[in-house]
């Protein structure tokens, strides 16, 4: 009897020691098998029980069950305790630090005419106009008539435009030939004062270097009771000074016709063309930049706005163009060429905002 209890004792304390050693779930369970299996130890002894005088049976039958719940247990809690220390190295070898900076990945790149317009928006949002919108598709009223364009005046045929197929009504819609009915629409619906720009697709029947039948134009449009030319060159100016980042900037006014507008002027801004790259604010050459001018108190009659009290400027100029000198790309062309190789090398990366070193001065 002695002898057995001995014997169980030196079986547990085995047990105990291999349950404990386990280093993982497998050798747990080759440890339950030894043990507790079909040909296992405590089975085995299990089995002893049926051949066992009643009295035997008596004393053994609950040392073999403790034993056997026992081990039972132990193999329970250590797979638990194996399960966790998985669970800790696993955690431990994928941690993620969060806050180490992130590796950029460029993927795309921002369009240099997306780019200028995001300049522009913010420069002229700096100095206060608004953004307006108007669509691509015209009415022949707003692209010209409201603009002062005469009724069959070649002005019309000049500026070669896109004309839709007449609708039942017979009215001829545009595809806009510029962003200047764009003033018409905002004068049409909000009373002045007004400060606004528009920037957006213009159509021309034109194609080559420097031409596209479609680019992008910015318009823009004051209107308020004292308005003058010298408010307008003030603007320009500051406008000129902050795209190109340069402090010094020339510019001068050559007499223009626009109908819209009275006087009207070309701008041109002073530039050195020597080494064959156009810098702006310095030299003895001079690169039209924009046309402008007073709106047109037709114009403003047109657009429900009274010319004996508001008077305004306004001026119109090439998206496309202004990329062009800020940025060095030879053929306006390849702007709309889709061609994934140019805007990888023209384009911007979408993680920097619109790139203005100065500011507006
Ligand atoms: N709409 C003109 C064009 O496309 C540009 C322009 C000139 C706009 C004078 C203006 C302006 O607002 O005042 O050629």
């Amino acid at each position: 009897m002695n002898a057995k209890t001995n014997d169980l004792a030196a079986l547990e304390a085995d047990l105990s020691a291999r349950i404990a050693s386990a280093s993982d779930e497998a050798a747990l369970d080759a440890v339950r098998v030894d043990a507790l299996g079909k040909q296992g130890a405590i089975s085995a002894l299990m089995k002893t029980l049926g051949a066992m005088s009643p009295d035997e049976r008596q004393a053994m039958g609950p040392k073999l069950n403790g034993l056997k719940d026992r081990v039972g247990e132990a193999i329970v809690a250590k797979r638990a305790a194996l399960a966790e220390a998985a669970l800790e190295a696993r955690l431990a070898s994928e941690m993620v630090d969060v806050s180490l900076p992130a590796r950029p990945v460029r993927v795309g790149a921002i369009h240099p005419v997306s780019q200028v317009q995001e300049e522009l928006a913010r420069i002229f949002g700096e100095m206060g106009f608004a953004l307006e919108e108007g669509p691509d598709i015209e009415t022949d009223f707003n692209n010209f008539t409201a603009l002062n364009f005469p009724p069959k005046h070649p002005a019309r045929e000049m500026h070669d435009t896109f004309f839709l197929k007449p609708d039942e009504k017979g009215e001829r819609k545009v595809l806009r030939t510029h962003t200047s009915p764009v003033q018409v629409r905002t004068m049409l619906k909000q009373k002045p004062p007004i400060r606004m720009i528009c920037m957006g697709r213009t159509y021309r029947k034109d194609s080559d270097a420097t031409h596209t039948p479609m680019f992008h134009q910015i318009e823009g449009l004051v209107i308020d009771e004292k308005t003058t030319m010298a408010d307008l060159k003030g603007t320009l100016m500051a406008f000129i000074k902050a795209y190109f980042e340069v402090d010094d900037v020339d510019v001068r006014f050559r007499p223009h016709h626009f109908p819209f507008t009275e006087p009207s002027a070309e701008m041109d801004v002073r530039c050195d063309r020597s080494g064959g790259q156009v810098r702006i604010g310095q030299g003895d050459d001079w690169l039209e930049i924009l046309g402008c001018g007073m709106v047109h108190p037709n114009v403003l009659k047109n657009c429900g706005v009274d010319p004996e009290k508001y008077q305004g400027y306004a001026f119109g100029m090439g998206v496309d163009r202004l990329a062009i000198l800020k940025y060095g790309m030879p053929d306006l062309r390849d702007f709309f060429g889709s061609d994934a190789r140019w805007l990888k090398h023209y384009g911007f990366s979408p993680y920097l905002t619109a790139g203005l070193a100065g500011g507006i001065a």
